[in-house]
């Protein structure tokens, strides 16, 4: 088989923005006659409706058993505060499936979109990084104490969990020539995990990217840098569950649209490194892909969700959990030419959150219009 998927679209535009995407795939697998074995499943409020329970043991298996999960966006208000709440079924996904590295690129993919940044043009224009959280470790695990006086969560890390980690972003930063910086974010000065961390980094870098250079990045400085001055992280930034929670956020708003950003969780470093970690059957590493935003209930039912978070999603799918690197690129630069402005050779195609017209099924028309092209 060419790879075996399986799709878990949630609620509200979840499903609406999955579709799409799912069109984009389908072009994909005809130009290049490469075939994806699909299968669409639940997980959120609509398992909880069906179930009773935010994912159940038969997805987490399925998890388990495929090259990829192609998620759509889980939750809502309907389902209010009761427990399990619909956003925990990802939750227990990324736990069971070892998705440690979560990835943002972060970019000003088109021209256009500078001007949706919230931060003066000429302080983001070339920005180009991308962001890699730890995600399945830290504070927010772990043995928690909440007595009524005192709370406690022990911020750990250990070796295996800082070297797989370190290790995807060099494997990243080697897919370029020449390979990319990387800077590894902490706060080594107060923080004695993090010394574990910035020391067991060093070490990985010098031992298997010794063509690395690797640099140290303060978080609380970073926070202030991001704003004033993001080029100067060009390249692979990888920080801790924490600082990358908080981190990520604030570099996903440098551009200003939640509908366009894609992210990906990875189970292993990509392309080819030495480590047979987190490998699928395919060749690729196994990941669960998904748009930063959420379920998007005020807009949901409407027809006017943005598609693009969730291709640009697909498109990082296919170059990390399937080695298709030119068909990534080439949505890339649909999804760039649909955005861009006339005066740049663009269709300047935008959906209502970013200032336009187009519905959802447009937006992804028209995308898919230039991916056939391309
Ligand atoms: P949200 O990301 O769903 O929406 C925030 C704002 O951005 C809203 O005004 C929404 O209309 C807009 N927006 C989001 N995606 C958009 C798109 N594709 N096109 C156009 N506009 C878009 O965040 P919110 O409102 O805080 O959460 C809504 C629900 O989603 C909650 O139940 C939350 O728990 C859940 N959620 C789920 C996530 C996941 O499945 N990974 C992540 C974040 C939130
Ligand atoms: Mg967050």
């Amino acid at each position: 088989s060419g790879g075996k998927i399986l799709v878990l679209p949630g609620d509200h535009v979840g499903p609406e923005v999955v579709t799409e995407a799912i069109k984009v795939l389908n072009i994909i697998a005809e130009e290049t006659g490469r075939k994806f074995e699909l299968e669409v499943d639940l997980c959120g409020g609509c398992s909880l409706d069906k179930h009773g329970d935010s994912v159940t043991e038969e997805v987490l298996q399925k998890c388990l058993n495929v090259d990829a999960v192609f998620f759509g966006s889980a939750g809502g208000p309907e389902w209010g505060t009761a427990q399990p709440n619909p956003e925990s079924g990802l939750l227990r996904i990324r736990d069971r499936m070892q998705i440690f590295a979560n990835l943002r690129p972060c970019k000003f993919a088109s021209k256009a979109l500078l001007a949706y940044s919230p931060i003066k043009t000429e302080v983001v224009k070339g920005v180009d990084f991308m962001f890699i959280r730890e995600n399945c470790g830290g504070a927010y695990y772990g043995k928690k104490i909440e007595e009524a006086d005192y709370g406690c969560d022990p911020w750990e890390y250990s070796r295996p969990e800082i070297e797989r980690v370190v290790r995807v972003a060099g494997a990243l930063a080697m897919q370029h020539d020449p390979p990319l910086q990387v800077y590894s974010v902490d706060k080594a000065n107060v923080l004695a995990n993090s010394r574990v961390w910035r020391r067991i980094a060093t070490e990985v870098f010098e031992k298997e990217f010794p063509k690395i250079q690797l640099k140290h990045q303060l978080a609380d400085s970073l926070a202030l840098l991001f704003i004033t001055k993001p080029t100067a992280f060009n390249g692979v930034l990888v920080s801790d569950n924490t600082f990358g929670d908080i981190l990520s956020d604030e570099s996903g708003g440098l551009t200003g649209s939640l509908g366009l950003l894609p992210s990906a969780s990875l189970a292993g470093p990509p392309g080819n490194v030495d480590s047979k970690l987190g490998r699928n059957s395919v060749g690729g590493v196994v990941g669960l892909y998904e748009p930063v935003h959420g379920s998007a209930p005020d807009i949901s039912g409407k027809g006017l969700a943005n598609p693009t978070g969730q291709i640009l999603s697909l498109a990082m799918m296919l170059r990390y959990s399937f080695n298709m690197h030119r068909e990534a690129n080439i949505i890339e630069k649909a999804v760039e030419r649909c955005l861009d402005t006339r005066e740049d050779g663009g269709l300047e195609i935008r959906t209502g959150d970013l200032g336009g017209k187009a519905g959802t099924v447009e937006m992804s028309e028209a995308i898919q219009g230039e991916v056939r092209r391309l």
